[in-house]
């Protein structure tokens, strides 16, 4: 909730707080009050690592919800699983994930499927073929999206005619715009977090690049200074959750946010909410409390109508649901723009 990527930790919360809030005013679940408690990891892969063992070793907590980003999943799963504690995550598309055990779930769909959306939808929908990648050297996200991204890119008939590192940690991204611009590719592919874009995109319209920007959901949290949006470069990014979707549960959701929170929900905030939900499902269909049968309940969710589509936790322990691309307008919000299926 707190470093980089605060936003990830603050607005996940806040829809896990009122999944859980709403099943404790009908009386919680199996007759008893949910609690929940949150540790703040900063951002940093140790203390994703201590906040699990404390959750299950001092906590005793049922399931385990997070984290956010890939890299951090990826080093707090092999603490869940060894414990045999069962850990769900809203949110991070590293595949790897929920390969590191049977105990390990996520909620939203998987890197190879968002790589190949947003390379239909550059070939699809913009008809632009000449790409530039941009990516962040210290994550593990932004890596697997790249590579999955590119893959589809050139299957598709599409070039890649430059793939380059930044460091998010340093911050500078110049030299790797400047090169960008030389190679005149009509699109950028950046999957990076919302504060690394939040300078990235003003610094390739200062730089005087023609191209379209692209991203993952990774986007989601951006927020851009009113002097930088006009006129803005198009820019694109695929999401888990549109709070423009006409669906009855989207909107009663989107109401019941606006109503709690004076804000309409982002996507983490949707995808915080339906992890909590499917967990809160599990416990009550589970035949006991003990981890084992909770984390068959899990396994066997299906069909569940959650608010970032309808869930189904496959074989692999992810789900396979649509995404949507949405558009950053020069306002900062973010409009609808299409839905792909897997
Ligand atoms: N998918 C990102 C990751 O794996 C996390 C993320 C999801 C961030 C949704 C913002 C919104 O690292």
């Amino acid at each position: 909730m707190t470093g980089a990527e605060s936003v990830f930790g603050t607005d996940t919360h806040k829809g896990i707080w009122m999944a859980v809030e709403e099943a404790n005013r009908k009386g919680g679940i199996r007759k008893k009050h949910i609690k929940i408690i949150s540790y703040d990891t900063e951002g940093k892969a140790e203390k994703a690592i201590s906040a699990v063992t404390k959750l299950i070793n001092h906590d005793h907590v049922h399931v385990i919800l997070g984290e956010v980003a890939s890299s951090l999943s990826l080093a707090a799963a092999p603490v869940a699983q060894s414990y045999q504690v069962p850990m769900i995550s809203p949110a991070s598309t590293h595949p790897k994930i929920t390969q590191l055990g049977n105990y390990i779930f996520r909620s939203c769909f998987i890197e190879p499927f968002q790589g190949s959306v947003m390379a239909k939808f550059a070939i699809n929908h913009l008809n632009l073929k000449k790409a530039a990648i941009l990516r962040d050297q210290e994550s593990e996200y932004s890596h697997a999206l790249a590579n999955f991204f590119s893959d589809d890119f050139k299957k598709m008939g599409g070039q890649i005619l430059i793939d380059l590192n930044y460091s998010s940690r340093a911050g500078n991204y110049r030299a790797q715009l400047l090169k960008i611009k030389s190679t005149k590719a009509d699109i950028i592919f950046i999957p990076g977090y919302y504060r690394e874009v939040e300078k990235i995109i003003p610094l390739a319209k200062e730089i005087g690049i023609r191209a379209v920007l692209l991203g993952g959901d990774g986007w989601d949290g951006l927020h851009l200074n009113p002097q930088d949006q006009s006129p803005l470069l198009p820019a694109y990014f695929s999401h888990h959750f549109s709070a423009d979707d006409k669906n009855a549960a989207v909107q009663g959701f989107v109401s019941r946010f606006e109503e709690q929170y004076g804000h309409r929900p982002n996507g983490l905030s949707a995808l915080g909410y339906d992890a909590a939900s499917i967990a809160l499902d599990a416990i009550q269909r589970s035949s006991d409390l003990s981890p084992k049968n909770i984390r068959e309940a899990i396994a066997s969710t299906r069909n569940f109508q959650g608010v970032t589509g309808v869930i189904s936790i496959n074989s692999d322990r992810n789900a396979i649901k649509p995404a949507v691309v949405l558009k950053v307008e020069p306002s900062g919000t973010f409009s609808y723009v299409a839905s792909i299926n897997p």
